[in-house]
């Protein structure tokens, strides 16, 4: 048993769909969330900032003495697939969760994969899951407008820019008939609605978010680490930009008015400062 948090860190507000699963699946659970929108997006970034970047939230997450450090964006977990052997604490992304999930959801062996720019050239994901099922066909599209839409608020179903958007990354995957899909940014379950809309009832969309949490409810059962209060858990958000900005969007992944936790961390400095006192 253990009561220390779980630390969950994105690029933005993406991550927040995987607090949210978290939330479901471990309501006991204390969390930190990290959404690093001083510096969204990495998806268009090279490996050695994401790196920089995702090595400097995991330590701002450690110094709050977590138990398990989950790197909530497609894009941390498919550029860097072992960041695990450079973190001193438990530590999973969200690309293994993920593609088991669509591995065992495909009928036809045939599974699409939507993320930035930087996760779909990664290839991860394809990777991944030949490395379960070589058999599989994996369909790859980028969607770059897709983290802007959504951390700018253009996520109503009936939204013309984002349905035009879906429309113009998804056509592809529709006429090759893919019949998973695997949300690769943990951004687009916020668009899942517009994107099952486009892509029909038939196809299984994967949130990469609830997979996640249902591993990291998994991981922390195994090792004995989950925390077995009966009090509901406590939640502690940081933004490396704008608290109100955050806020007002923040409610509409989490369903709940977040406000009053939320604080501003100078990311750059916290690491700057940290570096003077070692
Ligand atoms: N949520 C991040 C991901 O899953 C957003 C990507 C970005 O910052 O570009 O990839």
């Amino acid at each position: 048993m253990s009561s220390q948090p779980i630390g969950v860190f994105d690029s933005g507000l993406g991550g927040l769909t995987a607090v949210k699963q978290l939330q479901k699946v471990l309501p006991n659970e204390n969390i930190v969330y990290f959404g690093d929108t001083g510096r969204v997006p990495y998806g268009n970034r090279s490996t050695d900032i994401i790196k920089k970047y995702a090595l400097q939230d995991t330590a701002f997450l450690i110094s709050k003495n977590v138990k398990l450090v989950i790197a909530a964006c497609g894009t941390v977990s498919s550029v860097l697939p072992n960041l695990s052997d450079e973190t001193d604490v438990p530590y999973t992304g969200v690309l293994m969760p993920t593609a088991l999930a669509a591995v065992k959801a495909t009928h036809n062996g045939k599974i699409g994969v939507i993320g930035t720019t930087a996760t779909v050239k990664s290839r991860s994901y394809e990777r991944h899951i030949h490395s379960i099922d070589s058999r599989i066909e994996v369909f790859q599209q980028d969607c770059p407008l897709f983290v802007p839409l959504v951390e700018n608020g253009f996520i109503k179903r009936d939204d013309p820019i984002p349905r035009m958007a879906a429309e113009r990354y998804l056509a592809g995957l529709k006429d090759i008939g893919v019949d998973t899909l695997i949300l690769g940014c943990t951004h687009y379950p916020i668009l899942m609605d517009i994107i099952s809309d486009y892509m029909g009832e038939n196809v299984k969309l994967i949130n990469s978010g609830r997979e996640t949490a249902l591993y990291a409810a998994e991981l922390l059962n195994k090792s004995g680490m989950l925390n077995t209060q009966n009090a509901k858990g406590t939640y502690e958000y940081y933004v490396s930009d704008c608290v109100e900005t955050f806020s007002s969007v923040a409610r509409v992944f989490l369903g709940s008015e977040i406000e009053h936790n939320v604080q501003r961390l100078d990311i750059e400095q916290f690491i700057a400062d940290m570096g003077q006192n070692t």
